[in-house]
């Protein structure tokens, strides 16, 4: 598939038939993700590929008793029902054929390390250096989400989910400093009329200056 109409027609899938997810296509898809850009080419992503059912199903447990808590606020029948909407927009993804677990790995950053000594706030680091980890991470997974595209899958990406951070993390075994930052799901998309989403027109986002 040619990259603009990649970019043009790619859309989040969220239902996906059972069919088998070939595993040389998965790696395809992640050497997408790999060759992607990075801040100081740190490359700070690992991905970690489930695909057992037990393991998606534990997942998908430690999201439901972790929304299982907010539920019990006291909070109106309005609010609880959008939890609950969260809750489905959390989970659904471990009935997809592939689970991914992205992870942000630890990196060290000269400038700001020089910030921290010389003083500057948690705030002020931030808009000094706004997240280029995560940035980084984002190009990655938008390779990885046009490669699967473009091969006929269908993805979502999601980080809903991570609010039950440390218990997924726990059961991925994955260790500080490496974080979870988003999950992906990818498979054949069960029909072909997903909606396009709503996209603002270009005189909407972009400004010149000449
Ligand atoms: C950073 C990020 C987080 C997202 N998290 C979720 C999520 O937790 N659950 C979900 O169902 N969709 C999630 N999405 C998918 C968005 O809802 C979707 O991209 C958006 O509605 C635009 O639709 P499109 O991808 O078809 O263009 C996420 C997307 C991004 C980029």
């Amino acid at each position: 598939m040619e990259l603009f109409e990649a970019i043009k027609t790619r859309k989040t899938v969220r239902k996906f038939s059972d069919k088998k997810v070939p595993k040389e296509d998965i790696l395809k898809i992640l050497d997408a993700a790999r060759v992607a850009p990075s801040a100081t080419n740190s490359q700070m992503w690992q991905y970690i590929v489930i695909l057992n059912k037990d393991v998606k199903n534990k997942i998908r447990e430690v999201i439901n008793s972790k929304y299982d808590e907010f539920l019990q606020w006291d909070e109106s029948e309005e609010i609880k029902n959008k939890i609950l909407m969260y809750k489905n927009f959390s989970t659904f993804f471990t009935e997809a054929p592939v689970n991914i677990a992205v992870v942000e790995t630890s990196r060290t950053s000269v400038m700001e390390n020089l910030f921290i000594k010389h003083g500057y706030s948690d705030s002020e680091l931030v808009r000094m250096r706004p997240m280029p980890s995560l940035l980084s991470i984002g190009a990655s997974i938008e390779n990885l989400l046009l490669a699967a595209h473009s091969l006929g899958y269908g993805a979502c990406w999601l980080t809903a989910p991570i609010c039950a951070y440390e218990g997924l993390e726990k059961l991925l075994n994955i260790e500080k400093p490496s974080k979870l930052v988003s999950f992906l799901c990818v498979g054949v998309p069960e029909n072909n009329n997903v909606t396009p989403t709503p996209k603002k027109e270009l005189d909407d986002i972009v400004s010149f200056i000449e």
